[in-house]
């Protein structure tokens, strides 16, 4: 009898176990390259946690999982070269299949052993055994009560492309210190490992240049104003700027300092010669125009675009390229950009540089024929060419926006590629380094969801969470050797706190670490849609904002026959979507609606599971015929 209890009681510990196990699956994001689960076999974390290290590196990866551990569990950690429950290892024979930045990680019953390359493999695993214990590890505050069980697992893992990148536009919204700081530890969370700083743009300066002071003291303020960003008043003459900001060389350091304890490197961006207007406010001699009322825009509108992707600026806001003293100001720059950030490349912007004012200026029009150029895209390459050689005389690779390919690429410059594919195939076939961010799939500035219930953003295109997990970044016919990895940008416009920042930026930036990270055979968007499902309580504890989104439902009206129809649809499997006229009854969606001609609005949501409902979408019937043009 006593036997067979206890045969009944091995089953259901082992069941349950098991269960437990199941429950507790590897739901990490970004998706690893191998998972083995053992789901007889958990780890529970006690007090104290001793950690085993040998080396520098990898105590440095442990003082990492330390802060993050102590602060929900209330466990001391112990680190030293004792044994440990947790061990962190430097390999002493270099394991080929993991590379510089992948890792092993491998739960039983007594042991948590990752092994890695390098201290940046070592902190990659960390961030994976963090995300395989209970979400309650993201608290700030003790959680009793909680099992610190991590499942047991046998994984191996190392990134498809060696350049994770975010970049943040801090020129036209300015975030402190510690918002910046905060962007990046999240982000170090998801395995990136670039942070790219949009420093400049004609809405401020935000560097600490010591030779040139009034880059920030005149270049790093604007007039203030409240309301819509791009539909301000211009400033009034004599009207004092107050809204300032900019980074002190200091801060910069303390930002690289902290971002490199997360394995990211920073790559700052000076954006020349277009997207100038705070530098000229500051230097007008730098423009053909020397307009010395020239002012840090302030989010006024001061430029017109055109459907075929041509514009005009009123104000004239790109450096003169004819001009010696531009050079030189630019060489004061880049060297003290040079000598701060220690990341191999500068980024140079060069993207929408308005041409008008150098086509009527006499200087640059002497310079085109003394150079025999048959048109201003071959001044605008002479201006690159310039540039990179001065950011490579500091001993820096040049990047630049897919514009610097036109009129000629510089030999050695990589290309940021964001209008489309096609500039990136370009420069590849070329034989440049590439980077991919493809507006329609990596701007997480554009809106995410229906706009009618997002947020304020711009609106020229839009990039849905599943349309950002498709983003393939190796263009077709490329050789994959030129293309270095991907970004996503965050361009701040219309991003008027970090609040609204991290909103924009997750879950996109989740998809987006798969698809830098994880190999592409894995890409599985049902499976990814779990995981996030998974983050989301997580990034609620960690106090991550991010968008649901996701949820909402897909609204396209159009026209058959000249009817009115529209429809609906979701990006989540497994969704219903619900619709009413006018706040009527709502009723299930099965196949495309006809819009009858008398109603004033239709109203639509989603349901997914039994408590999660996306945002409920009202649209006028104006509003639909609209969207149909
Ligand atoms: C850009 O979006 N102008 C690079």
């Amino acid at each position: 009898m006593k036997k067979v209890s206890f045969i009944v009681l091995a089953i259901v510990a082992m069941v349950s176990v098991y269960f437990y196990a199941r429950s507790q699956d590897v739901y990490v994001i970004p998706e690893p390259v191998k998972v083995t689960t053992n789901k007889f076999v958990s780890f529970k974390l006690s007090n104290p946690i001793v950690v085993h290290v040998e080396s520098a590196e990898a105590q440095s990866a442990a003082n990492c999982l330390s802060e993050r551990l102590t602060p929900a569990t209330g466990y001391l950690v112990k680190t030293g070269n004792k044994p440990g429950a947790i061990e962190l290892n430097i390999n002493k024979k270099q394991n080929t299949e993991i590379g510089r930045e992948g890792y092993t990680l491998d739960v039983t019953s007594d042991k948590v052993i990752i092994n890695a390359n390098t201290s940046a493999g070592l902190f990659y695993g960390v961030q994976t055994l963090l995300q395989l214990l209970p979400k309650e590890i993201e608290s700030r505050t003790i959680q009793n009560g909680v099992s610190w069980i991590i499942p047991g697992v046998s994984i191996v893992d190392y990134p498809r492309f060696a350049w994770r990148g975010i970049m943040l536009d801090v020129s036209r919204h300015f975030f402190s210190v510690d918002e910046v700081k905060h962007y990046i530890d999240n982000i170090s969370r998801y395995k990136y490992n670039v942070f790219h700083l949009h420093l400049t743009d004609d809405h401020g300066w935000r560097i600490e240049i010591k030779s040139l002071p009034r880059l920030t003291q005149i270049g790093g303020c604007r007039v203030k104003r409240t309301g819509k960003f791009g539909d301000y008043e211009w400033p009034k003459d004599g009207e004092p700027a107050t809204d300032c900001g900019y980074y002190t060389q200091e801060q910069i350091k303390d930002v690289i300092a902290y971002a490199a304890a997360r394995h990211i490197q920073v790559m700052p961006e000076i954006d020349v010669p277009g997207h100038s207007a705070a530098a000229i406010a500051a230097y007008p001699d730098l423009s053909c125009t020397n307009n010395q009322k020239a002012f840090v825009n302030p989010g006024s509108k001061v430029s017109e675009w055109y459907k075929d992707g041509t514009f005009k600026i009123f104000i004239d806001n790109s450096l003169d390229p004819a001009n010696e003293r531009v050079y030189t100001f630019l060489d004061t720059v880049f060297t003290e950009v040079a000598n701060l950030f220690p990341f191999g490349y500068i980024h140079m912007g060069g993207d929408e540089c308005y041409h008008g004012y150098w086509e009527k200026d006499p200087g640059c029009q002497k310079l085109m024929k003394e150079q025999g150029f048959r048109n201003s895209d071959e001044l605008q390459s002479y201006f690159v060419k310039r540039v990179a050689n001065i950011i490579e005389s500091k001993g820096k690779k040049v990047i630049g926006w897919d514009e610097i390919l036109q009129g000629g690429l510089a030999p050695n410059a990589a290309v940021m590629s964001w209008k489309g594919m096609e500039g990136g195939t370009k420069a590849a076939k070329l034989g440049h380094e590439v980077i991919m961010t493809p507006s329609q799939y990596t701007y997480i500035d554009l809106p995410q969801g229906d706009i009618s219930v997002e947020p304020e953003c711009l609106t020229w295109g839009s990039v849905r969470l599943k349309k950002a997990y498709e983003f393939e970044p190796i263009p077709d016919g490329v050789d994959p050797k030129y293309i270095l990895g991907g970004q996503a940008n965050l361009w701040a416009e219309k991003v008027y706190d970090m609040h609204h920042g991290e909103y924009m930026t997750y879950p996109r930036a989740w998809a987006l670490s798969d698809v830098f990270w994880s190999p592409k055979d894995k890409r599985d968007w049902p499976g990814f849609v779990s995981r996030m499902e998974k983050q989301m309580p997580r990034a609620d504890i960690a106090g991550i904002n991010y968008a649901r989104s996701a949820y909402d439902a897909i609204v396209r009206p159009y026209k058959e026959k000249g009817k009115l129809k529209v429809e609906l649809s979701t990006e989540i499997e497994g969704e219903a979507i619900y619709y009413s006229f006018d706040s009527g009854e709502y009723k299930q969606y099965k196949e495309p609606i006809d819009i009858p001609n008398n109603i004033q609005k239709l109203s639509v949501y989603t349901t997914y599971g039994k408590d999660n409902k996306g945002k409920t979408i009202t649209l006028p019937l104006s509003t639909l015929l609209a969207r149909t043009k």
